[in-house]
């Protein structure tokens, strides 16, 4: 399947772990260029080794804390002209803390806001120019399941996700005359360092073994899987490529089917 993307260009915010460092790693599989952002830039220095000596891209790093207002034009400037230009804003960072409202310390609890359902507002607000001047334009959220069902044991990932699903759509009619796709993807419990805090968290709750909690985590899931950070990264890779070039104003889960709504 062509979906071309070879040569494109990307930003991704988050991009040191997790499912950001996985989607870069799938776009430039694909030939895209992408641009790292991340609080510490040598948290992702040897992601931007890795990923232009195995795919011959560039993958410049550029440093952006989002809790850092002043910093984003600046940061996605920077970005672009490293680049030569921008088609694809992959907006991923995001803080987390699992617990029930009042045990949410006040300070994270605005921050969470701030990096996720407005961070990605503001990254969205500085890179339309340019990708309005891409024939392939995108931008990609990650949300997340709870957006559709709050979680009991971490209250703030309903309201976080839900804004984010909001912004999603919003955004996609705001620039779809523009010719810019907006969409977002809602992981379930992914097997990233949160992932490993969950089966610690299940272990001790439950008095099991690592397989234990592994088992009974998977039991609420239909699949009876786990969700890799790769089955993330495949989903952006197509919203990216210019198959999906009509979808857009919709959020996606990848939760092996535990999400009971529809
Ligand atoms: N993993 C899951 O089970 C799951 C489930 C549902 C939704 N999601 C969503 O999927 C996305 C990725 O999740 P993940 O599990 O890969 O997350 P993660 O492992 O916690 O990584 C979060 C990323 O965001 C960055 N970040 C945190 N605060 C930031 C800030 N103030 N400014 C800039 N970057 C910041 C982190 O940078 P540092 O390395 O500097 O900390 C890191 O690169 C998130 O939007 C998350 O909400 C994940």
């Amino acid at each position: 399947m062509n979906l071309n993307l070879t040569g494109r260009k990307a930003i991704i915010t988050g991009a040191s772990r997790g499912i950001g460092s996985a989607i870069a790693k799938g776009l430039a599989e694909e030939g895209v260029n992408v641009a790292l952002l991340g609080r510490n830039p040598a948290a992702c220095r040897a992601l931007s080794e890795a990923l232009a000596g195995d795919y011959g891209v560039q993958a410049p790093i550029i440093q952006l804390d989002l809790l850092e207002r002043e910093r984003i034009k600046p940061a996605v400037d920077e970005a672009v002209e490293s680049l030569g230009g921008l088609d694809i804003l992959v907006n991923n960072a995001a803080g987390f803390y699992r617990g029930g409202l009042t045990d949410i310390p006040e300070d994270v609890l605005e921050q969470n806001f701030i990096i996720k359902p407005i961070g990605l507002m503001r990254m969205a607000r500085e890179c339309v120019s340019y990708l309005e001047k891409s024939d392939q334009a995108r931008i990609i959220n990650l949300s997340g399941t709870r957006g559709r069902e709050p979680s009991l044991h971490s209250t703030m990932s309903g309201p976080i996700n839900m804004g984010t699903n909001s912004a999603t759509k919003a955004l996609a009619n705001l620039f779809g005359p523009k010719g810019i796709t907006v969409n977002a993807i809602c992981p379930g419990s992914t097997d990233t360092d949160r992932w490993d805090e969950l089966i610690e968290r299940t272990m001790k709750l439950h008095g099991l073994d690592e397989e234990g909690a592994k088992a009974l985590i998977c039991e609420e899931v239909p699949l009876r899987c786990v969700i890799h950070m790769e089955d993330i990264a495949d989903l952006a890779v197509f919203l990216a490529s210019s198959r999906a070039a009509r979808i857009s104003g919709t959020a996606i889960n990848v939760d092996g089917g535990r999400t009971r709504s529809i």
